[in-house]
């Protein structure tokens, strides 16, 4: 959107500049002139940078500057149409009395930047990086300047990075695009359920095929579950990739409405590839793994599973089950455990319906 501005935030090395360098090639490739300002490189660092993504020959403005006067005499005289700082914690403003990345600074500098895009018709891209403690550095003082605020994601180690829209004036937040960082750069992924989905085939106990939905795009993501005896007083609860309140209140739900036990055991979750779920939906799938784990027996071969779980034990129906069964289908599937479908809704993965945890403990030959 011309004359709008965006903060990508994202932990130290996770790719920001690696992603906004190559938007820049291919923004300028197609006739648009852009500007890169890095404060945090030297520009023989970025040029080689760019070799290495074959974004060299892009006509891409590049300058090394951290003065925020000599970057915006710059801006004006080039007038771009797209414009890159990155970041925004290495900028300074000679009228603020404070070291660079400190919040004063973070914020005169953005305001600054934010006006000229306003002014001049840019779109302004600024990078800020979100430290451990997200004090200091963090964008947040930068996000009510902006119009949209994205996020850039990865676990470490994991070769999957996800940008996922957490405030956007002008479009929709809950679209996520997915990538992986190879010798190259990023690379998309349109279809990122194999990514999430762990070695195919046969399944341990403990795991699970979620049948999820990111925005608008259908994500098969395998969760896993580990009960492990514990050898301690207080058993462990940890969990990566999912809220642990959701997790504590699913155990409970677990224990009083099946009967299943999880006292004197350390419990595990982990969402496979590094994906960060957030849809309640995931509920059921998350139950099948704990019971998997729990009696140390595989899940049903070729079976996914959704549907929201209640206090009460009842399951609720997810959205977009349609769209889940068929992402299902597709990636070869054979049955769903999820509430009952509306007549009609006919795919080829057969819906094993469950109205109550109790029932998908029983089809798994737990619980009372
Ligand atoms: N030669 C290379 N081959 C493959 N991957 C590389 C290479 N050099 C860097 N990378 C990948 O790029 C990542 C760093 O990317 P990038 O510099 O874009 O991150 P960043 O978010 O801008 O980091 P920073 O917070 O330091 O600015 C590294 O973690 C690594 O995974
Ligand atoms: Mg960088």
């Amino acid at each position: 959107m011309p004359a709008s501005a965006i903060l990508i935030g994202g932990d130290p090395g996770v790719g920001k500049s690696t992603l906004l360098l190559q938007a820049a090639a291919a923004l300028a490739r197609r006739g648009m002139s852009v500007a890169y300002v890095t404060g945090e490189e030297a520009e023989a660092q970025v040029q080689e940078r760019a070799r290495r993504l074959g974004a060299a020959s892009a006509p891409v403005q590049l300058a090394a500057e951290t003065d925020l006067r000599k970057i915006l005499e710059g801006l004006k005289a080039l007038r771009p149409d797209v414009v890159i700082v990155d970041s925004i914690q290495t900028v300074w403003a000679d009228g603020v009395e404070a070291a660079p990345g400190t919040v004063a600074q973070v914020r005169a500098c953005a305001h600054e930047l934010v006006r000229f895009a306003k002014k001049s018709g840019a779109v302004l891209i600024l990078v800020g990086h979100v430290t451990k403690d997200g004090q200091i550095a963090g964008p947040r003082v930068v996000e009510h300047l902006v119009d949209a605020v994205i996020y850039f994601e990865g676990e470490r180690g994991m070769p999957f990075r996800i940008l996922r829209a957490v405030k956007n004036r002008f479009g929709p937040t809950d679209e996520i695009g997915v990538f992986e960082m190879v010798e190259q750069g990023l690379v998309e992924t349109p279809n990122p359920s194999a990514l999430f989905l762990g070695e195919s085939g046969e399944r341990a106990s403990g795991a699970a095929v979620f049948a999820g939905v990111e925005g608008s795009r259908p994500v098969l993501v395998e969760i896993q579950a580990l009960a492990a005896q514990s050898a301690y007083g207080t058993p462990r609860r940890a969990v990566v990739g999912w809220d642990s309140a959701r997790l504590a209140m699913i155990l409970a739900v677990l224990e009083t409405r099946c009967g299943l036990s999880f006292a004197g055991r350390d419990v595990y979750l982990s969402v496979a590839g590094g994906l960060r779920i957030t849809e309640p939906a995931a509920d059921l799938a998350v139950a099948a793994a704990l019971i998997s784990s729990l009696t140390d027996t595989p899940l049903p071969k070729g079976c996914v599973a959704f549907g929201e779980v209640a206090l009460s034990g009842e399951v609720r129906p997810a959205g977009r089950s349609d769209l889940r069964l068929k992402e299902a289908a597709k990636l070869g599937f054979e049955s769903a455990f999820a509430p009952a479908q509306k007549k009609g809704a006919g795919t080829a993965v057969k819906v094993r319906a469950i109205s109550h945890i109790s029932a998908l403990a029983a089809a798994l030959g737990a619980g009372e």
